[in-house]
């Protein structure tokens, strides 16, 4: 798993008068099945999310409203990836350090997740994260 493997996936939308619709299937828009939704909003100016890295959990983030950066790390290089449209995401694979930023006011942050919350799944130290990360 690099940073080869993160990327953008445009997700199927539906252009209507009425207001747009988009949708997102589970192992068919994207490579998992979706087991956890969770979402970041009241994110105060010039704070950070995130700041850690997952073993095994398949994400995925959408700027829902507002927009964020993502920045992820394979433990050898480093992407900044701007989210700003709620019809298309970033793939995150296992073992991506990754950090949240650059919030605007109002933004939402979903994300998908391959699984149930699982602190054992975290690397919370960076150090720790890169030792394992470079093994591979
Ligand atoms: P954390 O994953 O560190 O948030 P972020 O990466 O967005 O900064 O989680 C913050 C806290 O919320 C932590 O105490 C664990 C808890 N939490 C859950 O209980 N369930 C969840 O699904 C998530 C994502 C977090």
């Amino acid at each position: 798993m690099s940073l080869e493997d993160c990327k953008f996936i445009d997700l199927p939308k539906i252009l209507d008068p009425r207001g747009n619709l988009t949708f997102i299937e589970g192992c068919r828009h994207i490579p998992f099945e979706i087991r956890r939704v969770y979402h970041l909003y009241d994110v105060p100016g010039g704070a950070e999310r995130g700041g850690h890295g997952h073993k095994h959990l398949e994400q995925f983030i959408i700027a829902m409203s507002g927009s964020f950066d993502v920045v992820l790390d394979d433990g050898y290089r480093k992407e900044r990836f701007h989210m700003n449209r709620s019809y298309y995401g970033l793939y995150v694979c296992p073992m991506m350090w990754r950090v949240i930023d650059n919030f605007s006011s109002g933004a939402v942050c979903m994300v998908l997740a391959s699984d149930y919350y699982d602190k054992s799944d975290y690397y919370r130290d960076y150090r720790q994260f890169l030792g394992a990360a470079r093994q591979r």
